[in-house]
């Protein structure tokens, strides 16, 4: 890895890509770094840019600033493309100009305070190339940081503005990143709703803008922070991608414009949408990070350099590296209605079959009987757990099960002791009507004493309940977006500030309480992003646990997010989302795939059924090193067939996947080609049958899934597990 600096041309490249950025002379005098070139790996051998025609000499109609590619385009200048920063000063006007003052390289990377990042354990695994750039008149310094990773095709890339004169500085837009690529791409995002998160779209190129984001206070079900460029021959096994994500969990917006030159430019970051935030004289702003990844090695590449970035670098803690627990939760078991005794029943018959964490879901504090009430108390409700958490965490401790509780942290109910305290905690917007949303209002995280009180009261409940493992849910998007705390002149800075205390609260209670393994949640997968994965290493990926929707929403989850932050549970039939009935097989198989675990009832189930789920559970175990630390590789798209696969791939074991939705009858035995192979010869496990990695990638594996003799056959959705161990020569 290297950054090289010469006066005017700046190369930052590690084996597998490179960015190079140069320096350009504007007309009013100012230098701007413009961005030249970002893909594959050039030699890092002299070479040096040549200045960019920007029409400024030729008469032309076009002004330079809607043509060159900055590195950080700026507001008031008719750039007619998305902008990345806009500085209102005592002028009121919105002319931000930034010009190159100098350069820093070195080696490792900076923290940005109060706010998740990507991280190194040693300096050698980075280099940061940062500019300070001026905006004089505005009395703004901005750090704009590049931070390459040695042997990732990763970069993190931030803004840093600070206000250096004396008078209040207004920033209307602070986006974390832009990118400028020439020529048209395609672009791939996710997209969805509630139980159907994170499906993936692709679309053409078009002229114009094609933005996502999200203006619900989360990055939401309905957009995840992140895009993906592509070339039309871009394939999930080959060509070229951009992935870009951003390690945030509030409102965000991530734009694609495409000029009438057919260059294209990125800019992604805090949404901008009434955004409005006053830096007084001394005071910085640190944009949230995007990483940027490169892969020429079609999505499959693209996606393994996030994934184990996330899994190395992004999640923390004890939790990290460690396997994680076979869990059962109660809440399609038992929803609300369920007692210490229910509750042991179902924990002892879980443990009898391998579970390792039970999880006490919704329910178990205040009067909660429903979704109408109690938010916000956080204390055991006795009439349901007579000796309140503790007893339930000796006797479930006794069984030889960790015990895991689910929290609601951000939210009040009105009908609640803490609301009837405190009416004022909530967002709200003065003379407005409180609109409630599943019966509840958000507390105002952007205020410290909420924070505290937050922080303060699940300690609590942590240390006395000896709690092994925390759900942390958030079912609810923002309405009347207003906080008592802040003054109307900063009211615009809500959105962020409300992420930046839950960012607080998350990172006091991660570090009081470290050896507590947190999930992340929000009415499924409404906060699934890098920004919750620093803090939680996995994440409820959606509250629809039907095996065949499931396939759509983990394979697009794939896309940047790794297997072991996917959060995955075995339900009950008829599926309780979609009444579907599907076999044991296919909902283990499908579960399997990401952090494993049980939501119903396993006391209730039939002795065959109790001996199928303890060999599911015998064999996650035996596999769960490949599926947590494995490389993973999407083989076939549920989204383009009637047959989904995917692979892991350990250091000496494989394991694929096959799912069929539907069964036919008179088709041809499937093929399934598996990818990547480290070179050798593999055993089935199951059949004991040998073959070369060269046939497996070209031939593939054919599956039998009873077509030929349909009274025989599989049925409809069915699933296979083939493991493959590679023989030693
Ligand atoms: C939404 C979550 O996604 C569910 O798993 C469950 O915890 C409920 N909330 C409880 O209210």
């Amino acid at each position: 890895m290297s950054i090289h600096a010469d006066q005017t041309d700046f190369h930052l490249s590690n084996p597998f890509m490179s960015l190079v950025l140069s320096l350009h002379s504007m007309v009013d005098g100012s230098v701007t770094p413009l961005m030249r070139y970002m893909g594959a790996r050039l030699p890092t051998g002299d070479f040096h840019t040549q200045p960019l025609d920007d029409h400024e000499q030729q008469g032309s109609f076009d002004l330079p600033d809607t043509l060159l590619p900055f590195a950080c385009p700026t507001g008031g200048h008719g750039d007619n493309r998305p902008t990345q920063l806009t500085l209102l000063g005592g002028d009121g006007n919105s002319c931000t100009r930034l010009s190159y003052r100098s350069h820093a390289v070195y080696a490792g990377r900076k923290s940005l305070a109060g706010l998740p990042a990507t991280y190194v354990e040693a300096p050698e695994e980075a280099e940061t190339l940062e500019f300070l750039l001026v905006d004089e008149l505005r009395n703004a310094e901005v750090r704009l940081r590049y931070t390459l990773f040695a042997h990732r095709a990763a970069l993190a890339v931030s803004l840093e503005i600070a206000n250096k004169g004396q008078e209040p500085l207004i920033l209307t837009e602070a986006a974390s990143l832009c990118l400028s690529l020439p020529g048209p791409y395609e672009m791939i995002h996710l997209y969805g709703a509630w139980g159907r998160e994170r499906w993936v779209e692709r679309t053409p190129p078009m002229h114009g803008e094609r933005a996502i984001g999200s203006k619900r206070g989360a990055s939401s079900h309905e957009h995840n922070p992140f895009v993906c460029l592509v070339r039309p021959d871009t394939t999930e096994f080959s060509g070229e991608a951009w992935g870009i994500n951003l390690v945030y969990s509030g409102s965000f917006t991530l734009r694609v414009h495409q000029d009438a030159y057919d260059q294209t430019r990125l800019v992604g970051g805090l949404a901008c949408d009434g955004f409005r935030w006053t830096l007084s004289p001394g005071e910085s702003f640190q944009t949230p990070e995007a990483v940027l990844v490169y892969s020429d090695r079609g999505l499959n590449g693209m996606s393994q350099s996030f994934q184990s970035l996330y899994r190395e670098r992004l999640c923390r803690g004890l939790w990290r590296d460690r396997e994680r627990p076979v869990l059962l939760n109660n809440w399609e078991a038992t929803y609300f209605d369920f007692n210490e005794e229910k509750l042991l029943g179902i924990a002892k018959a879980a443990k009898a079959l391998g579970v390792e964490l039970f999880v006490l879901d919704d329910g178990w504090f205040g009067r909660r009987d429903s979704d109408n009430c109690s938010l916000g108390d956080w204390t055991p409700d006795l009439r349901k757990l007579p000796g309140g958490l503790s007893s339930l965490s000796r006797k479930l401790h006794e069984l030889g099960l960790m015990f895991g509780l689910w929290f609601e942290p951000e939210m009040i109910s009105p009908d609640s002791d803490l609301y009837r305290l405190h009416p004022d905690w909530c967002l709200h917007a003065p003379g407005r009507h409180r609109t409630t949303s599943r019966n509840q209002l958000i507390l105002d995280m952007s205020r410290p004493q909420v924070q505290d009180y937050v922080t303060e009261t699940l300690s609590r409940q942590l240390a006395e309940g000896s709690i092994d493992y925390v759900k942390w849910d958030m079912n609810r998007n923002f309405t009347e977006i207003g906080s008592l705390e802040l003054e109307p002149s900063r009211q615009g800075e809500l959105p962020h500030r409300y992420i930046l205390g839950v960012y607080r609260v998350m990172e006091a209670l991660t570090a009081r309480h470290p050896q507590v393994l947190f999930e992340g949640c929000s009415g499924g997968g409404g906060r699934f992003d890098p920004g919750i994965l620093y803090y939680m290493p996995q994440i409820w990926a959606s509250d629809n646990s039907d095996a065949v929707e499931r396939l759509k929403i983990q394979y697009g989850t794939s896309f940047p997010y790794p297997p072991s932050a996917i959060s995955a549970h075995v339900s009950a039939i008829p599926n309780h989302q979609v009444r579907r009935k599907t076999g044991l097989d296919i909902r283990g198989h499908v579960a399997m795939s990401g952090v494993f675990g049980y939501e119903l009832d396993l006391s209730a189930m039939s002795l065959e059924e109790q001996t199928r789920v303890a060999a599911q559970i015998a064999l996650y175990k035996e596999i769960r090193p490949i599926i947590q630390h494995g490389t993973f590789t999407r083989l076939l798209s549920p989204f383009e067939g009637n047959l989904c696969a995917w692979q892991f791939t350990g250091q000496d074991h494989v394991l694929v996947f096959v799912f069929q939705v539907l069964q036919h009858a008179a088709k041809l035995f499937p093929s399934v080609k598996l990818h990547d192979l480290p070179q050798g010869i593999y055993q089935d496990m199951d059949n004991g049958l040998r073959h070369d990695s060269r046939f497996l990638e070209r031939v593939g594996l054919t599956l039998d899934f009873g077509a030929a003799v349909p009274a025989q056959g599989d049925g409809d959705f069915s699933s296979r597990l083939i493991r493959l161990t590679r023989c030693q020569e």
